[in-house]
């Protein structure tokens, strides 16, 4: 071995394995499968990282539980804490990261097969991460209708109704009317279920900012083949990434290990015009 190459610690070489496949251009089918941890560093706080995240912070809503804030049947009987709670995540008060951006970048570079995310903040498609390429698996706050009837809500009376921290009832029969974000008791969009076998088409797969601790979302690195590279960039190891020979843990802060992933790729600088635009 030459001595003056600086000695590679694991990460470096995996990372720089991961640039290199990409670089090689063997990776054309990339799935993305994102959490609330990338959005942190946009002000949303994530779910469960300890003091920050948000079921550590509802104790101000006198909550049975945390969770109950998107629990359906708690809702039908209080929506108040749901509601509080939307007037500080409804979307339009907070700018995409650059770890956005850099799934918009893939998307420009024809390598994102599809986008997986739990998140309902709408940031991927604010990052310019076109409708078809997103399955928001978690819905979003894209849309609203009345958990009785169905009917749909009027966005700009939502708008109205969210702002106050007022609750919107259906103009049809006077039902409460909800986000369509998947509540715990509710069933995933079709979208999910239509896509869930994506990831065993898939050549590479780029896990980010989630815990995988959720159903039925945590199963889908799974589907990937045996022999598909399977990358998590967290903070924190997360459900069985790491367990597979070529899987590769780019452990940390989101953004600052996608600005690696990115200049190993010599995409760095058309990253950040991307994002300074964003
Ligand atoms: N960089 C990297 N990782 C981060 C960052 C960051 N800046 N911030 C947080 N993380 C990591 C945390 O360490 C944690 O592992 O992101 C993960 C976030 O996990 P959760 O808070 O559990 O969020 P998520 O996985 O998206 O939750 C899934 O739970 O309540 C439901 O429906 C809700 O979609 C949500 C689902």
């Amino acid at each position: 071995v030459d001595e003056s190459t600086p000695p590679q610690t694991l990460e470096s070489r995996t990372l720089d394995g991961i640039a290199n496949y990409i670089k090689s251009g063997r990776a054309q089918r990339i799935v993305v499968m994102t959490g609330a941890g990338t959005s942190t560093s946009a002000g949303i706080p994530d779910f469960r990282s300890p003091e920050t995240g948000l079921y550590a912070n509802l104790s101000r809503l006198n909550l049975p539980y945390a969770e109950a804030v998107f629990d359906i049947s708690y809702f039908r009987n209080n929506p108040l804490p749901f509601y509080t709670l939307a007037r500080e995540l409804y979307p339009g008060k907070y700018r995409p990261t650059i770890t956005h951006s850099f799934i918009r970048l893939l998307h420009d570079k024809g390598l994102l097969l599809k986008l997986f995310t739990q998140n309902i903040d709408c940031l991927e498609r604010e990052a310019g991460v076109p409708d078809e390429a997103i399955v928001e698996a978690h819905g979003s706050f894209a849309r609203q209708s009345c958990i009785e009837c169905r009917s749909p809500y009027p966005d700009d009376s939502m708008r109205e109704m969210i702002a106050t921290g007022d609750v919107p009832h259906c103009e049809e029969c006077g039902g409460l009317v909800k986000p369509e974000i998947v509540f715990f008791g509710e069933q995933l969009p079709a979208a999910f279920f239509l896509n869930r076998m994506k990831p065993a088409e898939a050549d590479l797969c780029i896990v980010m900012g989630t815990s995988l601790t959720v159903q039925p979302f945590a199963s889908l690195p799974g589907f990937c083949a045996e022999g598909t590279p399977r990358v998590l960039i967290n903070k924190e190891r997360a459900g069985s990434l790491g367990s597979r020979a070529d899987d590769v843990l780019l452990l940390g802060d989101c953004d600052e290990r996608v600005r690696d992933l990115a200049r190993a790729c010599g995409w760095l600088e058309e990253l950040e015009t991307l994002w300074a635009k964003t």
